[in-house]
This record gives C-alpha cells, sequence and structure tokens, in this order.
C-alpha cells in the first residue's frame, strides 16, 4: 500500500483523501491450493462494541488486538466527535472517556456504522442523557432497534425518536437508570450489549432474560468486568448485571474473531487444501466445524487455540438453519452457500436471523452455480465447476462469499465492492496471497482494461 495516505487509527488507506482507494477491485484466478498457516485476527464484532464499552469508565483503558478495519476507524470517528481521547498504536488502541464533550453523536456516522448505536447505553449510564441518530437499515434487513429503546425504558429511560434521532434522558434518581428484569422477545446481540452496558453504572440489578449468547457478548462481559463491573451469566441467555457506581482503568484483548477463520475454514475447503489457523477459540467456531464434518471435511485442534484443516476430495451436500449462537451464524451462510455450490447433491439454506441476506445466490449463479431463492430459503444444487465472471458484493459477508468463489472457479473472478470487505476483513487478500492464491486488488480501472482485453481477443475467432 505505499504511495497511498494511511489513516493513523485505522492503519488502512485513507478512504477520505485518496478517492480512488475503494475504487479498487479483487481479481482472483482460481484452482490453486492453499498451504501454511494464517494468523486469525482480533473479532470486528467484539472489537467495536469494546471501544463503545470503554465510554462506561472515565479511566485509560488499552484494548489490544484491534483489527485494522474500515469499521474500527468509523467508529474512532465516532467516539473522537463525543470528545473522547484515541489512539492507536499497530493493534493496540488506548481510549480515555474521562470528558464528554457532547451526548450526541454525529448523524452521518452512527447511519454509517450500526454498531455505534449500542453505544447509547453506554453514553446513557454515563451521563444520563444521549442523542443517537437510528442506525437505519442495510442491505441484509430493516434491522430495527426496538428492543434496545424497550430495554432502556425499562431502567427508567424516557426516550423519544424524532427527526431520525433517538433522544433519551433518565429523569429523576440524578440522572441514573435503575437495574430492572427484562425479556428480549428475540436474542439479539446488539440489544443485549447495549443494555448490558447500560445496566453496569445502573442503581440496583438488572436480570436480562432470553439474552444473546455470542462469543462476542461474552468478551464485553468480562471487558466490563475487567474495569470493576458485576457481570455473571454472560454465554447463558441469563444475564445478571449489579450496578456499580463507576470503573477503572483495564488493559484487556480482543477474542479472536470467529467469522474470520471460519471464512479462512471454508476458503481451505473449496479449494481441498490442508491449512494451519490460529489464533481460535475452538470452541467458538463449533457449529462451524460441526457442518464443514457434515460435509466431509475434517478440522482437528492441533493446540489449544489453533486448527487443522484438512483436504476432502469430494464435499457433500448438508442443510443449513441460520440461528442465534450456538446455532449456526448467520455471518457465516454465504461462505457456506459458495461451498455447497460446489457438493455432491442438493442442499437447503433456511437464513432465520435476517430476512434479506440471500443476495449473494444471484452473483454465484453468474458463476455457474444453480441456486434459486423463495423468500428466505435458498436451494442450493450442487454444481461440477465455477468459472470466473466479473462480480459484485452486496454486504460484507457476500463479498467474502465470492472470494471464496474465486479461489475455486476456472479462470479469473473479478469482485467489485470491496468497500464492504474492508469493512470486516483485515487484509484478506494479503492473507490469501500469502497462502499461495493467486489474488490481487487493483485498481478498477485496469481491472476493466484487463477484462476487456480478454473479451476482446475472443471475438476477432
Ligand atoms: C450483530 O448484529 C452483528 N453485528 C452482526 O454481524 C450479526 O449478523 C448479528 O449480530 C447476528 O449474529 C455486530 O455485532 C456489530 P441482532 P445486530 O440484533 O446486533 C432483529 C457481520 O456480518 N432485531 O442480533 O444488529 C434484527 O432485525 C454483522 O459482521 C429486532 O427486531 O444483530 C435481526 O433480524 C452483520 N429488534 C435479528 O433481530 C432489535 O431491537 C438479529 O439482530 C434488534 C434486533
Amino acid at each position: 500500500m505505499e504511495g497511498r495516505l494511511i489513516n493513523p487509527v485505522s492503519g488502512l488507506p485513507d478512504t477520505k483523501n485518496a478517492p480512488e482507494a475503494d475504487s479498487s477491485v479483487l481479481r482472483v484466478w482460481g484452482g490453486h491450493s492453499l498451504r501454511g498457516h494464517v494468523k486469525i485476527s482480533g473479532a470486528k464484532n467484539s472489537a467495536l462494541v469494546l471501544m463503545t464499552g470503554a465510554l462506561l469508565c472515565s479511566g485509560d483503558c488499552r484494548i489490544r488486538n484491534v483489527p485494522r478495519l474500515a469499521d474500527v476507524e468509523r467508529m474512532a470517528q465516532v467516539l473522537s466527535a463525543l470528545g473522547v481521547k484515541i489512539h492507536r498504536d499497530g493493534e493496540t488502541l488506548d481510549v480515555n472517556a474521562r470528558e464528554f464533550t457532547t451526548s450526541k453523536a454525529p448523524y452521518e456516522l452512527v447511519t454509517q456504522l450500526r454498531a455505534s448505536f449500542f453505544a447509547i447505553g453506554a453514553i446513557l449510564a454515563r451521563l444520563g442523557v444521549a442523542q443517537m441518530p437510528l442506525p437505519g437499515g442495510c442491505a441484509i434487513g430493516a434491522r430495527p432497534v426496538d428492543l434496545h429503546v424497550r430495554g432502556l425504558q425499562a431502567m427508567g429511560a424516557e426516550v423519544q425518536i424524532e427527526h431520525g434521532i433517538c433522544n433519551a434522558h433518565v429523569p429523576g434518581n440524578k440522572g441514573r437508570l435503575k437495574g430492572a428484569k427484562i425479556y428480549l422477545d428475540s436474542p439479539s446481540v446488539g440489544a443485549t450489549e447495549t443494555l448490558m452496558m447500560a445496566a453496569t453504572l445502573a442503581d440496583g440489578e438488572t436480570i436480562l432474560d432470553n439474552a444473546a449468547r455470542e462469543p462476542e457478548v461474552v468478551d464485553l462481559a468480562n471487558f466490563c468486568n475487567s474495569m470493576g463491573a458485576k457481570i455473571t451469566g454472560a454465554g447463558t441467555s441469563t444475564i445478571t448485571i449489579l450496578g456499580v457506581s463507576n470503573l477503572h482503568s483495564t488493559d484487556y484483548e480482543v477474542i479472536p474473531d470467529r467469522i474470520e477463520a471460519g471464512t479462512f475454514l471454508t476458503a481451505a475447503a473449496i479449494t481441498h487444501s490442508e491449512l494451519l489457523l490460529s489464533p481460535v477459540v475452538p470452541e467458538h467456531l463449533l457449529p462451524i466445524i460441526a457442518k464443514l464434518q457434515e460435509m466431509g471435511v475434517n478440522v482437528v485442534e492441533e493446540a489449544p487455540n489453533c486448527l487443522r484443516v484438512l483436504p476432502a476430495a469430494v464435499l457433500k451436500a448438508a442443510d443449513i438453519q441460520t440461528l442465534p449462537h450456538p446455532g449456526f451464524p448467520t455471518d457465516m451462510q454465504a461462505q457456506f452457500m459458495t461451498l455447497l455450490a460446489l457438493a455432491e447433491g442438493d442442499s437447503l439454506i433456511n437464513e432465520t436471523v435476517f430476512e434479506n441476506r440471500l443476495r449473494h445466490a444471484s452473483e454465484l449463479n453468474r458463476l455457474g452455480a444453480d441456486i434459486r431463492v423463495k423468500g428466505n430459503i435458498a436451494f442450493v444444487r450442487g454444481v461440477h465447476s465455477l468459472s470466473g465472471a466479473p462480480v459484485l458484493g452486496s454486504d460484507l459477508r457476500a463479498s467474502a462469499a465470492l472470494v471464496v468463489a474465486g479461489l475455486a472457479a476456472s479462470g479469473e473472478t473479478t469482485i467489485k465492492g470491496l468497500q464492504f470487505l474492508d469493512r470486516g476483513y483485515d487484509r484478506l487478500d494479503l492473507k490469501l496471497q500469502q497462502l499461495g492464491a493467486k489474488i490481487e486488488r487493483v485498481r478498477e480501472v485496469e481491472a476493466d482494461i484487463a477484462i476487456a482485453t480478454a473479451t476482446n481477443t475472443v471475438q476477432p475467432a
């Protein structure tokens, strides 16, 4: 990335000042096996919420193993806009929220990063007032925040939504939230995290029932407890939080990214490769490993934090239903659809978490897959091979699924929409290159010329 402007906080190309940065595309030449060891980065969905958790503390918070992602850069911009001091040194982030200058988060940033809405819990807990723009929907669904709002109201907050802004304040009780018994209609990850943070500094005990059990929720609870919070039961569907008056400094390491690890497991499986992955927490990957084994792909624990995936000659068909953790993660559904597209037999994918998360099927069909979608069900008929073509990623995991497909497809696959990929993967293309993949990131114009030349050569014949 020489010659490009690098943002000091994220270590990523500075999209604001380098207009051509997100007009890059990936060119992938398939049919090459991968080998070696890949280092798994810190978890995006944990790092983001830990950054909001640091708002609960008026001391120094050091967060280690923070991945270099566009979303992390955006969250840092949200926190800075609130007056929080934030500094990055490699994969370490120092956050100091001693002085908020405002309780109002910037509209243009929050609407681009849904996870920043979860900060409403921490801001309200610290200041007794918060104005948070609604995050709005995205490619995969409407993504309402009603469960977040209802939980805060149960803890004594008054919440009005006007002009797309969620205005919350705590009347009385010196602006301090009160503990409450809250039942979540569905085990929302974000709502569990927002309310767990709010309850950390509340007056009294809060019980969250039907809470989300994702590893990232547990990581947030451990992070808050490392600052002196009293949270028990994280990882189960009942979390109890005994409010404390304030929190102290901490030095905490983010867990490895189970979805990045899962993505590399599918890349290895689709190229019939043997690969080592670490650091990982094998327990976090249980539903992913179980599905791979059902498809005939063996994954073994090489060491407590290291997995080895072994090549499978044939991929067997399998049915998938996405569910909240410990069910099969929706964030791995697209990558597995790619895998099942090359499996022997027919598979059914039922996406139950998000209402619009099967859009990658049509792009996979462009590569020669045979996938039919009806509502939230995808019917995948395995084909013998895929062939490269220009495709477009519609969201983060859909883009990753197209990269995995490109590794198996014959000829060249060109993938556009990298602004999605860079939101959630820390240098995926470079890591794949180091494992032997034929992949490169080029400027769109270069790829267009290459495609035009390639297709033109055909015509004269
Ligand atoms: C988190 O999103 C993750 N994002 C998502 O990862 C992940 O797909 C999702 O959890 C499910 O595992 C982050 O952690 C930043 P939810 P979140 O609230 O918290 C509905 C990725 O690819 N719902 O558990 O937004 C909602 O519409 C991203 O890394 C309500 O109806 O997910 C959805 O259908 C994508 N009302 C379902 O619940 C609410 O108030 C699950 O959403 C909240 C949610």
